[in-house]
């Protein structure tokens, strides 16, 4: 008895460690958008059209007015902070990660689905607008 009670208990701690361990890799690893996403993702939209607002309005707070990634609520955030949309590694980005990445969200980046698809993209290009 005693010893069914004490592999149940370990059964239960390891459960708690690989789920936290599996959560900070969600968290922190490398954000790889969903390849099926990916695959199925074609920007044919020019232009930013209405983006402008849309940021203001939806991503102004952790982003930044200037998409540096320095918005107001960005402090305020653990790691992995918002994204600083000028940045190289942003820039480097294809149109469909970026899409699907905006579509998808992780962590504390909200997912951005609700948005007409014509809307993210303009956001995606927008983001162009931003490069150094
Ligand atoms: C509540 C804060 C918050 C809001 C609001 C927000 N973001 Fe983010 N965003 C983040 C965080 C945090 C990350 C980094 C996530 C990570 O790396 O896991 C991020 C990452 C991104 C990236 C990823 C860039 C890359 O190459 O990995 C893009 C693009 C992006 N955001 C676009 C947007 C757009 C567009 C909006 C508004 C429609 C928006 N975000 C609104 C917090 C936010």
């Amino acid at each position: 008895m005693r010893a069914l009670l004490r592999s149940v208990v370990v059964t239960v701690f390891m459960a708690l460690v690989a789920g936290a361990a599996a959560n900070l890799a969600w968290a922190q690893g490398e954000w790889k958008a969903d390849p099926k996403c990916v695959t199925g993702a074609k920007n044919s939209v020019k232009g930013v059209g209405g983006a402008k607002k849309t940021v203001e309005t939806n991503c102004v707070t952790c982003h930044g007015a200037s998409g540096k990634g320095d918005g107001a609520a960005a402090a305020a955030l653990p790691p992995p902070k918002p994204a600083d949309w000028t940045s190289p590694k942003v820039q480097a980005e294809s149109d469909p990660v970026l899409f699907c990445k905006i579509s998808d969200g992780r962590g504390a980046m909200p997912p951005w689905k609700h948005l007409p698809e014509k809307d993210r993209w303009e956001l995606v290009n927008y983001i162009r607008t931003l490069k150094k």
